[in-house]
């Protein structure tokens, strides 16, 4: 199995070094070539995203994806901007499912800076469409108009074959799990979200199993913070996923704990921690790869059907989480913190335990 390593910038590259620590440890037969991407990969060849990158993403069973981005790069073009290596992934491979699961271990519960009454338990999915939207939709750009005013404008639009594997995917989720799935729009301004909704409600026909529901987007945000505990999948679409995942992040305490999956419609994926590339905190050794290693364990059960590897190692994190090892970001009470490596040989450590 062909795995392309993308660990882009800031921290991509220390969280993904511990990442390849762990599952280089568990005695599969596991292949990894290495790419450039995002502001490293310009840098070297003036690019974002590299035809040698793209070449090597199509040519993997699955990708393992750092982080893009840093304050040096934010005055480029938009074109040459290390954002559009993640978004020309997900677009020229269709990975258009995004899993954003956002899970509170009990042992964090009081890292979240909401009560730990209100999100003790959590475990829910956001499945975030990721290729359509008003993130792809055209036209898009900045004019004149008549009279010399400038205006920006982007186009929000989904086609009907977009929103039903979206929903399909968000069905087929749910029925693995509680079997609940609530659609967020926002179809009391919106035509598209209308539109998302009259479609998903369609597919819900086929299954009656689903308690479906759906949400106005801002009053999910409120609900998240709210009563998370309501949620057992959300779907929605790409600009209002962007944002309530975030929002979701922080129910568990650290967005440094998150993994992520975007799959295509064969379950080839791209595995990444929600977290950015913290350019703040790059190259100082703080910070938190268990996002990155939990998506290497997402790796394994959605695109390389390797489960019992993925339980051992989620196994694995949470033990270090119980033996009471935090990283900075996580840390309550001014507790000791150990380090990205440390934290790495933790977890590689307790998975040969
Ligand atoms: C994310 C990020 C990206 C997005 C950026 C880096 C383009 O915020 O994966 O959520 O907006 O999708
Ligand atoms: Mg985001």
């Amino acid at each position: 199995m062909k795995i392309a390593v993308l660990p882009g910038d800031g921290i991509g590259p220390e969280i993904m070094a511990e990442a390849l620590k762990v599952l280089k440890a568990l005695d599969l037969d596991l292949e990894f070539e290495h790419g450039l991407v995002g502001g490293a990969a310009y840098d070297i060849v003036g690019e974002p995203l590299p035809a040698a990158t793209l070449r090597l993403a199509r040519a993997a069973d699955a990708l393992m994806f750092g982080a893009v981005g840093g304050p040096q790069y934010d005055t480029l073009p938009r074109a040459k901007r290390p954002e559009q290596a993640i978004l020309g992934l997900r677009k020229e491979l269709g990975l258009f499912a995004n899993l954003r699961p956002a899970i509170v271990y009990a042992e964090l519960a009081d890292a979240s800076t909401i009560r730990a009454d209100v999100v003790a338990g959590l475990d829910l999915l956001i499945l975030r469409e990721l290729t359509g939207d008003v993130y792809f939709g055209q036209p898009r750009g900045v004019r004149t108009l008549e009279g010399g005013e400038r205006e920006g404008y982007d186009t929000m639009r989904y086609t009907e074959s977009e929103v039903r594997r979206i929903a399909h995917a968000g069905f087929r989720a749910a029925m693995k799990r509680g079997r609940k799935l609530c659609s967020v729009d926002k179809a009391n301004v919106l035509e598209t979200s209308q539109f998302w909704r009259d479609v998903v409600v369609e597919v819900a026909r086929e299954y009656p199993q689903i308690e479906l529901s759906h949400m106005y987007v801002d009053n999910a945000a409120m609900q998240l913070i709210r009563n998370p505990g309501q949620f057992d999948v959300i779907v929605t679409g790409n600009l209002f996923g962007d944002i309530l995942s975030d929002e979701a992040s922080m129910l568990t305490g650290s967005i440094g704990m998150l993994p992520s999956a975007a799959l295509d419609e064969n379950g080839k994926g791209l595995y990444e921690p929600i977290h950015g590339s913290a350019p703040d905190i790059a190259g100082k050794g703080v910070a938190n790869p268990l996002a990155t290693i939990l998506s290497a364990a997402m790796m394994l059960r959605y695109s390389l059907n390797q489960d019992a590897a993925a339980d051992r190692i989620e196994a694995a994190v949470r033990k270090v989480l119980a033996q009471g090892l935090r990283c900075a970001d996580i840390s309550q009470d001014g507790r000791q913190t150990v380090g990205t490596s440390a934290m790495g040989d933790a977890v590689l450590a307790a998975l040969r335990a």
